[in-house]
């Protein structure tokens, strides 16, 4: 390695690390005294030189308190990967515009976890033309997404989820055609989602999660024909989900849960048949379960719960083969639950049907089985098994459960409590008011 080169090593691990002593200890770091957290490779000079290309430091050896990001990089011209985990803990550090500007070999770049690395994104970071990866996550930055971040053209992954970013996503993200991983979740970011965003034509995965994006989706999402992850859930967004999102054909996570979207079930879902894992929870949902849900046959995880949906549950939900979790609690459900007794074996605890008071089962075999207290349901009204008043779950409702509605419960009684002389007679005032009508 060349003299300069060498010395610029020195001085950026100086700067970073607690152990003064280093360089002595490695006075040839890439070949007699070697140090994992430093790799170096052969150029093709005559004769051949090792030079710097990986720097990783952190957690382990510890960085000193006052640790910086030296200048003396720019000594470091064949550095490619530079990744500095949990090292800035306390003294305040920005990233420099000039420094971060100047290092054009760079193609990794991840400054994570360091909760003292503050101030904004520089625009001078677009610089680094040959970026691959730039992971900024959990960090202390702030201010808004700079816009010619766009120009990056050969940036594959972008994380800057957990920090403390503001504004709106640029419009020109779209200019990033060759990324594929897009994490912008737990910041502050707000408006619309920009329609530019249909154009990360390359993009599989996509987190929004937790910040206070408003608005509806742009249509233009349904052009990501390579979308494995949408993650958009605690977030301010509204309905409609645009029909266009039948497009996402690789689609097999889509997470919206906490948004207030307040309309049906969007119908494209039925045709994202690569789907894995919905889940709409807390999303203001009313209207019926589809029936199209029933022909996802790889969907593991169903989560509809916390909404306003209406109607019975389709029975051939339980013949989907792979599903394993079905959370389809607080909402108005009604009718009769008639899942195979299979399914609801399988899946245990995590059927959670609770919080649902219009459902009720018809199925006396239920009754006899231990099941899941997520699925207590009353017997319905006209079921022909025998009627001992037991729940779905073979327990005995408690006295709360049973100053609901009485329509929702047996008529008959084990007892000869009061309790089953005021269902007897309220189911009678029912059966008289049909008679009248
Ligand atoms: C994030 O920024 C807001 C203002 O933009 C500020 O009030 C808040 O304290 C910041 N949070 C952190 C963790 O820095
Ligand atoms: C469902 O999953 C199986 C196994 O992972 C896979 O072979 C099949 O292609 C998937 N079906 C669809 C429609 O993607
Ligand atoms: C239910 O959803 C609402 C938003 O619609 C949310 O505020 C609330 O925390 C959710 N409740 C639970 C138990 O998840
Ligand atoms: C179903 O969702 C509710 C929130 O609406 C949650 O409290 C409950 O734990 C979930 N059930 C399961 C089995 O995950
Ligand atoms: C009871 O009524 C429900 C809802 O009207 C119906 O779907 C179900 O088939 C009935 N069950 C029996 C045993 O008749
Ligand atoms: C009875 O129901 C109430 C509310 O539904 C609940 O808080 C309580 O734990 C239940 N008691 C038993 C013994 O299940």
């Amino acid at each position: 390695m060349g003299k300069e080169e060498l010395l610029g090593l020195f001085e950026v691990l100086g700067a970073l690390l607690g152990d003064s002593s280093w360089a002595q200890e490695h006075p040839q770091p890439c070949d007699e005294t070697p140090w994992p957290g430093v790799q170096c490779e052969i150029g093709d000079e005559n004769p051949p030189m090792f030079h710097v290309t990986k720097i990783h430091i952190g957690p382990d050896p510890a960085c000193k308190s006052s640790a910086t990001l030296s200048e003396s990089l720019l000594k470091l011209p064949y550095l490619k990967t530079l990744s500095i985990f949990n090292c800035f803990l306390t003294s305040p550090v920005t990233l420099s515009p000039t420094l971060l500007g100047a290092l054009s070999s760079l193609e990794h770049l991840a400054l994570v976890s360091n909760p003292a690395l503050s101030g904004e994104l520089p625009p001078s970071l677009a610089k680094i033309s040959n970026l691959r990866v730039l992971s900024l996550s959990q960090n202390n930055l702030l201010g808004k997404i700079p816009g010619n971040i766009g120009g990056m053209v050969s940036l594959e992954q972008l994380d800057l989820s957990y920090n403390n970013l503001s504004g709106q996503i640029p419009v020109e993200i779209g200019g990033l055609r060759t990324l594929s991983i897009l994490d912008l979740s737990w910041n502050v970011l707000e408006g619309q989602v920009p329609g530019s965003v249909g154009q990360l034509q390359l993009i599989q995965k996509i987190d929004l999660s937790s910040n206070r994006f408003t608005g509806s989706m742009p249509p233009d999402t349904g052009k990501l024909n390579k979308l494995v992850l949408l993650d958009l859930s605690h977030n301010l967004i509204n309905g409609p989900i645009p029909e266009t999102l039948s497009g996402l054909e690789q689609l097999q996570y889509l997470v919206a849960d906490n948004n207030p979207i307040n309309t049906e079930i969007p119908q494209f879902v039925g045709k994202l048949m690569k789907l894995k894992s919905l889940s709409f929870s807390g999303c203001g949902l009313t209207g019926p379960l589809p029936n199209s849900l029933s022909s996802l046959k790889n969907l593991t995880a169903l989560s509809l719960d916390n909404n306003s949906l209406t109607g019975t549950v389709p029975p051939d939900l339980g013949t989907l083969p792979s599903l394993n979790q079905l959370n389809l609690s607080n909402n108005q459900l009604s009718g009769d639950l008639s899942l195979p007794e299979e399914f609801i074996e399988r899946l245990g605890k995590r059927l959670d049907v609770r919080g649902n008071n219009g459902l009720c089962t018809s199925n006396p075999l239920y009754k006899k089985k231990s099941i899941s207290t997520n699925l207590i349901t009353p017997l319905c009204l006209n079921a022909s098994g025998p009627r001992d008043g037991k729940t779905l779950a073979g327990e005995h409702p408690n006295e709360s459960d049973r100053m609901k509605p009485c329509s929702q419960y047996p008529v008959q009684k084990s007892s000869g409590s009061s309790w089953s002389y005021e269902l007897n007679s309220c189911s009678f005032v029912v059966c008289f008011l049909y008679l009248m009508l």
